[in-house]
């Protein structure tokens, strides 16, 4: 599928407000990160043979209408990651490009699995990872903070030997997710492993992938029965009033990744991410993987601006819900939301009442 269009164009002030805001990201897998000339780069430095040697071959083959069909494109990619160097550089492009953005605080996902699957050490993945994300706040103005996903179409015995594997690093990582093929990998099966990974004070996320079978027993164990911190996409939680009010209630974040959205199904999902946000739950905008579905965290939001004609409120209660939904210090969410609310005043938006 191409990637999912609007007719809509953004209003230039709401484009200058969406390019201004700071902004939080919460759900970027950084193997999602690795851009077509990074891809090459590191097959060349590796010694890594290829099936494609340009950018735009390498771009032909974004070419996905599920899950599924994504990550049998994405998984091989990773292939050219192989030393501390490697992982440090990937990570360092991505905070980059969140800078210049404007993100002031990254909570980023990787999958040591993908890794240690393939016979890199999991200390290599970390440590290159580390190396940048401990770099961001002083060179590149950016909070930026690890969050070990386990995949769910591998063993539970696998990520339980990856959350112990990860354990001295526990004070560095600052929780763990579930991602990969969820059809037929409910979060339940990873209750016991995520139990654990609380008692070792990591927060946790799941993914509940949009439209996927079951999704609505999906959500009520990651709410109900696993009580996660965060929930990556979940929208369909509008489809089950009851569940919503607890999300709401609770102040749950939802991580919501528009442009994804529109490659692994039919569309965008606008109408359940504006119904997220007038219930009063906490979602926000994200980038999801943006070397894959055409953009980062600030395409996201206005492509969404745009699909759901969104007002400069909106947008902004959105970003706001960014770092309200974050796992940084209630000291450091206050900083973070002044910051938004001097920058929406700048563009003559008024601060939302408390
Ligand atoms: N891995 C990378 N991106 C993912 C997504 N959006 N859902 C599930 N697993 C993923
Ligand atoms: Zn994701």
């Amino acid at each position: 599928m191409a990637a999912p269009r609007t007719d809509r164009t953004l209003d230039p002030a709401l484009a200058a407000l969406v390019a201004d805001l700071p902004a939080c990201e919460l759900h970027v897998h950084l193997e999602g990160t690795l851009e077509p000339e990074l891809l090459l780069e590191l097959a060349a430095r590796n010694g890594v043979e290829l099936s494609t040697t340009t950018v735009e071959e390498v771009r032909v083959t974004h070419v996905f209408d599920s899950l599924a069909s994504f990550l049998a494109v994405y998984y091989p990619a990773m292939e050219v990651l192989r030393t501390r160097r490697d992982f440090s550089d990937l990570a360092t492009a991505y905070l980059t490009r969140a800078a210049a953005q404007n993100v002031r605080r990254a909570e980023v996902f990787f999958d040591p699995q993908a890794h240690t699957s393939r016979g890199v050490p999991f200390e290599v993945v970390v440590e290159g990872l580390l190396d940048a994300v401990e770099r961001a706040p002083h060179e590149l103005g950016v909070d930026a903070e690890l969050v070990m996903c386990f995949l769910r179409d591998h063993p539970v015995a696998s990520a339980e030997e990856t959350l112990t594997a990860s354990l001295p690093y526990a004070d560095r990582i600052i929780g763990v997710g579930l991602d990969s093929d969820e059809r037929n990998h409910p979060p339940a099966d990873f209750a016991a492993v995520f139990a654990r990974a609380r008692e070792a004070g990591y927060q946790l996320t799941m993914h509940c992938d949009i439209d996927q079978e079951g999704t609505l027993e999906h959500l009520r164990q990651v709410i109900e029965d696993v009580q996660v911190d965060r929930i990556d996409h979940g929208s369909n939680v509008v489809d089950a009033p009851e569940l919503l009010a607890v999300a709401v209630e609770r102040g749950l974040g939802f991580t919501a990744c528009p442009l994804s959205n529109g490659f692994v199904t039919e569309q965008m999902k606008a109408p359940e991410i504006v119904a997220l946000l007038r219930a009063g739950a906490k979602v926000c905008v994200n980038g999801d993987d943006p070397a894959y579905f055409g953009g980062y965290l600030k395409e996201n939001l206005a492509a969404l601006a745009a699909a759901a004609d969104l007002s400069a409120a909106d947008v902004v209660q959105l970003a706001r819900n960014g770092f309200e939904a974050s796992w940084a210090s209630p000291e450091r969410i206050a900083e973070h939301l002044a910051e938004v609310d001097a920058v929406a005043a700048a563009h003559g938006v008024a601060a939302p009442r408390p």
